[in-house]
């Protein structure tokens, strides 16, 4: 028997040569940065009119639609009187901060946003437009249909079903009078580390490219019909390429990898016809060339010379919450190298009226030319334009104030059907699928409750302080699976597996998963290791409790990352990464248990699900080091089976040490 790392590859790695499917690698090595052509075609007509509006602003009015300001801080007085072009709710923020607010309620203060801002003495009234972070579903509303966080997407390698939840997604924006998403997240995520992984596609920039095309298509649609929202590409660019995995850290790979590896995900986006990007927190510093570029928001060359130049970019720019600040120089509502950067919209959520303050000065002044706030304002009015809302409210939609346009039995199919097809099974040694008339023991704090199932930006920005109530329509594991035995089976629920006996089932099902995180707060630092049981030793406690007694164990792990689990997965008879499926549990209750015939619940389907990312063989994987790794695409199924060995655990290091500075 061989011991270490290289016995644990080649357990998997006889597999993986019968089983995997490899998503396909983006072959051609681009040498610049390409032209895209937009299908959203230059309409001159529709310019010379927004060039006539503009004409007629004053400076004031001007700089007010420049100004993204928050839900909470702002009254649709100040939008009336303050000329603001945009509003956005930042994660955890409803009207009249009730998270319960219902789809009415949104739908409401919608309108009287929107009434406000047709009420000014400009000229000609412009509409504002309200953003919001609907990143797997509209997940700031009460009620809605929750999809699996992107990584659960790039496991189903199913660009149809991407453009499917786009198109839901919009739905349920317009509902609330909503009409535009700061969606998709193009990071192509290097290391996982980072915080922000869930919310990335894969490491794969095809995948990436091709997912974009598709959300972007379902989410815009016509771009201005009632049912369609504005997309985001985000967050411009290398945020998924930072050093040590980093949040809002520094990206230091070099030109040709910006190109070909983190930029592709905007090319298919640019490609369906994407109307903003928003800019990302990070910096690049391309070391192998000597060129530091900077703060992203900050970075002309990359914002308006790549962006807006190379790639053809016509739609806006708009900055992340407060980056602003992160620009040398700069304050948090003052900066004027943003606005010369090519930062169109600024996302200043609290200090808006300070920063429309201090930007007027800037013109007065000649630090900001009146050329680049023509062009920023006559981008911004493009794209309120080209999506109808100068011509149709967002009330005009038929769906406005329809709680069945937030939650719907299609809606629910869509997402049931799609964590089925994003789980991805690691390890079976004939302990799945179970039958469904079977006595069945399921453990694990993770299969009550939603907070390890759905992850951040849930209800809230983290995920956390969240309750069961704040979720009504939703399913976790433990109703999935009764509701999938019927009453032909049985399901019998411990937290921890004490005071059970084991042996008086059939088989266990343990799901285990995280905390709920989101950006700032969600980085497994050095020297943390990645190893799921470090950070949650009762994982290991409660497998311990279950295995071992003749009864087949199955694990579900919830994760929002692929983390190191060598020593769970020996404790499982199989092992499935269910990554953060969502409000759908019964999407994985489908896979797992087998109907008995003469039932008549739906039908059971095989995995399908393929690792989006390398997944972690050591505690303290190293960055490209392929032995530390079982390859992206790695997944079984129940048509070929075939037996996992017991993998190599290694002591767990006291720490991970970080790689120079
Ligand atoms: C995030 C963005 C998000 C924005 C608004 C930022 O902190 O990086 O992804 O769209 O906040 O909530
Ligand atoms: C907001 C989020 C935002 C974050 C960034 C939070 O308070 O609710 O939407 O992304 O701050 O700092």
């Amino acid at each position: 028997m061989k011991s270490g790392l290289a016995a644990t590859a080649a357990a998997f790695a006889v597999l993986s040569l019968t089983t995997a499917t490899v998503g396909a690698e983006a072959k051609a090595t681009l040498k610049d940065w390409p032209k895209i052509v937009s299908p959203v075609a230059n309409d001159p007509a529709m310019e010379k009119r927004i060039a006539e509006i503009v004409a007629g602003m004053t400076l004031e009015q001007k700089v007010g639609q420049m100004t993204q300001a928050e839900i909470r801080s702002v009254t649709p007085g100040q939008v009336r009187k303050y000329y603001i072009g945009s509003i956005l709710n930042g994660g955890g923020a409803w009207p009249e901060m009730n998270r319960h607010a219902s789809v009415a309620d949104w739908a409401r203060l919608s309108a009287q946003f929107y009434e406000a801002s047709m009420e000014t003495d400009m000229k000609t009234p412009v509409p504002v437009i309200w953003g919001t972070d609907a990143v797997h579903g509209h997940n700031n509303v009460f009620g809605a249909v929750l999809y699996p966080h992107n990584i659960g997407l790039g496991a189903a390698r199913d660009p149809q079903l991407v453009g499917d939840i786009a198109r839901q997604t919009a739905a349920a924006a317009r509902a609330t009078g909503i009409t535009w998403v700061f969606a998709p997240t193009l990071a192509v995520v290097q290391n996982p580390r980072w915080g922000r992984t869930y919310e990335s596609y894969s490491s794969d920039p095809a995948l990436v490219r091709e997912y974009a095309r598709y959300y972007v298509r379902g989410l815009q649609g016509d771009l201005k019909g009632g049912t369609a929202a504005v997309a985001t590409a985000k967050h411009f660019i290398g945020d998924g390429g930072t050093y040590n995995g980093k949040d809002q850290g520094e990206n230091r790979y070099s030109r040709l990898d910006m190109i070909n590896v983190h930029g592709q995900g905007y090319y298919g986006a640019l490609e369906a016809g994407v109307q903003t990007v928003m800019a990302s927190y990070n910096s690049w510093n391309d070391v192998a060339a000597g060129a530091n570029h900077g703060k992203m928001h900050g970075a002309n060359d990359m914002l308006t010379g790549v962006l807006k130049g190379k790639l053809g970019f016509d739609g806006l720019v708009v900055s992340d919450w407060n980056a602003i600040e992160q620009v040398p120089g700069c304050e948090r509502a003052h900066c004027p190298q943003a606005i010369n950067a090519g930062v169109d919209l600024f996302m200043v959520p609290d200090d808006w009226h300070e920063f429309i303050m201090a930007t007027i000065n800037d013109v007065k002044t000649g630090v900001v030319p009146m050329s680049r706030i023509d062009d920023a304002v006559t981008r911004i009015l493009r794209v309120k334009m080209r999506s109808g809302l100068f011509e149709n409210p967002p009330a005009s939609s038929p769906l406005n104030g329809r709680s069945d346009g937030l939650n719907n039995d299609s809606a629910r199919a869509l997402a049931r059907r799609a964590v089925s097809e994003s789980l991805v099974l690691l390890k079976n040694n004939r302990a799945l699928p179970l039958d469904s008339d079977r006595k069945i023991l399921v453990v694990g704090k993770a299969a009550v409750g939603f907070a390890s199932q759905l992850g951040g930006w849930s209800m809230t920005w983290q995920g956390t302080e969240n309750a069961p109530e704040d979720f009504p329509n939703a399913e976790d594991f433990l109703t999935a699976a009764r509701k999938a035995v019927g009453a032909v089976g049985k399901v019998d629920y411990s937290p921890d597996a004490s005071n059970v006996d084991v042996r008086g089932y059939d088989a266990v099902v343990a799901v285990v998963g995280e905390s709920p995180y989101a950006e700032m707060k969600g980085d497994v630092s050095f020297p943390a290791s990645l190893q799921h049981t470090d950070r949650y030793p009762e994982a290991l406690a409660l497998l311990k409790a279950v295995s071992g007694k003749g009864v087949p164990v199955t694990t579900v792990l919830y994760s929002g990352r692929p983390v190191y689990a060598n020593d769970l997965i020996n404790l499982s008879d199989a092992f499935v990464a269910a990554w953060l499926p969502g409000t759908e549990a019964s999407g994985i209750t489908d896979v797992l248990i087998r109907q008995k015939a003469g039932s008549k619940s739906s039908t059971s389907s095989d995995f399908r699900g393929t690792l989006p990312f390398d997944w972690p063989l050591a505690a303290c994987p190293q960055s490209g080091k392929k032995a530390d790794y079982l390859p992206r695409g790695f997944g079984l199924t129940y048509a070929k089976p075939s037996a996992v060995h017991t993998l190599p655990v290694k002591p767990a290091p006291k720490g991970c040490v970080a790689p120079a500075e």
